[in-house]
C-alpha cells in the first residue's frame, strides 16, 4: 500500500517553530511530527510514502533518508511549483500513488497526531463500498475544521463543511483518508481543495464514509493546541502502560525523557513534560505541561510551565517561562528572567523580563 503526506503550507501559526525546519520536522513528543505517521503507516503495511510538498524540500529529504533506511520504507517526494492546496498535490502524484492492483492509498495531514487506527480503517473501507473513507472526531469548537454531517448506523457521509460560520455538528475531519484510485479521476491539476471540493462532491454521490476515530486526535499545528496534544499523547502511553514514560520520586503525572538527557538533584518534572535528547537540566528545576526540544539546558532553579523551548535554547537560574512563551531555536534566556507569554524569534538573547505576550523579534 502507498500513502501521501501533505506536507506544504508555511506552518505560520507555528513560528518561530517553523522557522528552523518545515512544520512536519518540528518534534512532538520528541521525535518529528511526521515520522509518527511514518511509523505507523509502515506497521500496516505501507511501504511507500510520497510527501507532497511545496518548499524546502532539500531539507526534508536530507532528513528522511537516514530514516528510510532505519524503517525499511520508500520516501519520496512530489513537488509542487505553486501550492496546489489539499487536493491538488493528489493529481500531481498520481502515478505514484496508483498501482496495478488499484489499491487505494492513504492520504494524511501532516500535523495530525492520534494513535493512527490505520488497521481499523483498512477494515472500515472494505465494508462499505464506497470511494473514499475518512477518520472523524468530536471537538468543542468545530468552527475551525471540517465538519461532517454523517448517518451514524453506516458512517455515510451527507454532508462536508469545511470551516463552517453556523453550527452543522461537532464531528470533524480528522484529516486521515483512505481512497480508492477512482477518486483521482475527481481531482484536476490545479490549486483545489479536498475539503472545499473533493468531499462534498463524493458525498452527494454517496460514496463518502466517515468512521470514528477511536482514542485521542489533536491537529498540533498551533501552539496551544501542541500542548494540549502532549497531554493526550503521553494520556495515551499511560493507557497503554507504555514503558516510554518516565519513573522515579522527581517525576509527577506523564513524562518521557529522551535516554541522553541528564537531570539534576532536587527537580520536579511533570505532569506532562517532553525531554529531548541531550538536555541537560540542572538542579531544583521545575517543568510542567511543556516541551524541551534538543540540546536545550534549563539552568538551576528555572521554572518552565505551559511553554515550548526550542532546539538549543538556555533557560538561565532562577527564569520562570510560562503561559505558552514559545522559544525559537537557539534562544539565551539569561538568569532571573520572568516570561509571560513571550514568542521568541530563533538566534536571541533575551536580558529583559518579557511582561506580557508579545512576539520577541
Ligand atoms: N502539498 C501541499 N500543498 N500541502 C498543503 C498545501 C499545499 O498547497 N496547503 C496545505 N497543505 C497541507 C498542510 O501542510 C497540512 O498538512 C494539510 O495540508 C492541511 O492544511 P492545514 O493548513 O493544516 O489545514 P487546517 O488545519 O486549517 O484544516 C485541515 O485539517 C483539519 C484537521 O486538522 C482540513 O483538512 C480540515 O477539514 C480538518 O478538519
Ligand atoms: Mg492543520
Amino acid at each position: 500500500m502507498k500513502a501521501l503526506i501533505l506536507v506544504g503550507g508555511f506552518g505560520t501559526r507555528l513560528r518561530p517553530l517553523t522557522l528552523s525546519v518545515p512544520k512536519p520536522l518540528v518534534d512532538f513528543a520528541n521525535k518529528p511530527m511526521i515520522l509518527h505517521q511514518i511509523e505507523a503507516l509502515k506497521a500496516v503495511g505501507v511501504t511507500e510514502v510520497v510527501l507532497a510538498i511545496n518548499y524546502q524540500p532539500e531539507v526534508m529529504l536530507n532528513f528522511l533518508k537516514e530514516f528510510e533506511t532505519k524503517l525499511g520504507i520508500k520516501i519520496t517526494c512530489s513537488q509542487e511549483t505553486e501550492p496546489l492546496g489539499t487536493a491538488g498535490p493528489l493529481a500531481l502524484a498520481r502515478d505514484k500513488l496508483v498501482d496495478d492492483a488499484g489499491e487505494p492509498f492513504f492520504v494524511l495531514n501532516s500535523d495530525v497526531i492520534s494513535e493512527y487506527p490505520f488497521k481499523e480503517m483498512i477494515e472500515f473501507h472494505k465494508s462499505h463500498g464506497g470511494e473514499a473513507s475518512l477518520m472523524v472526531t468530536k471537538v468543542d469548537e468545530p468552527s475551525k475544521y471540517g465538519v461532517v454531517v454523517m448517518e451514524e448506523s453506516t458512517g455515510q457521509v451527507e454532508r462536508f463543511v469545511e470551516k463552517p460560520k453556523l453550527f452543522v455538528g461537532n464531528k470533524i475531519n480528522a484529516g486521515i483518508y483512505l481512497l480508492d484510485p477512482c477518486v483521482l479521476e475527481r481531482i484536476q491539476l490545479r490549486p483545489t481543495s479536498i475539503e472545499k471540493e473533493v468531499f462534498p462532491n463524493i458525498a452527494a454521490e454517496k460514496k463518502l464514509y466517515a468512521m470514528v476515530l477511536p482514542g485521542f486526535w489533536m491537529d498540533v499545528g498551533q501552539p496551544r493546541d501542541y500542548i494540549t496534544g502532549l497531554r493526550l499523547y503521553l494520556d495515551s502511553l499511560k493507557k497503554r502502560s507504555s514503558p516510554k514514560l518516565a519513573l522515579g520520586s522527581h517525576i509527577v503525572g506523564n513524562v518521557i525523557v529522551d535516554e541522553t538527557a541528564k537531570i539534576g538533584e532536587g527537580c520536579l518534572i511533570g505532569p506532562d513534560v517532553a525531554i529531548g535528547p541531550g538536555c541537560v537540566i540542572e538542579s531544583g528545576v521545575r517543568l510542567s505541561r511543556c516541551t524541551v526540544m534538543r540540546g536545550v539546558r534549563v539552568k538551576k532553579h528555572a521554572c518552565v510551565s505551559g511553554s515550548i523551548i526550542g532546539w538549543h535554547s538556555t533557560v538561565g537560574q532562577w527564569a520562570r517561562v510560562e503561559n505558552m512563551t514559545i522559544l525559537g531555536e537557539d534562544v539565551h534566556v539569561c538568569d532571573e528572567i520572568y516570561s509571560n507569554g513571550g514568542v521568541v524569534l530563533p538566534h536571541k538573547e533575551i536580558k529583559s523580563s518579557i511582561l506580557k505576550p508579545e512576539i520577541v523579534m
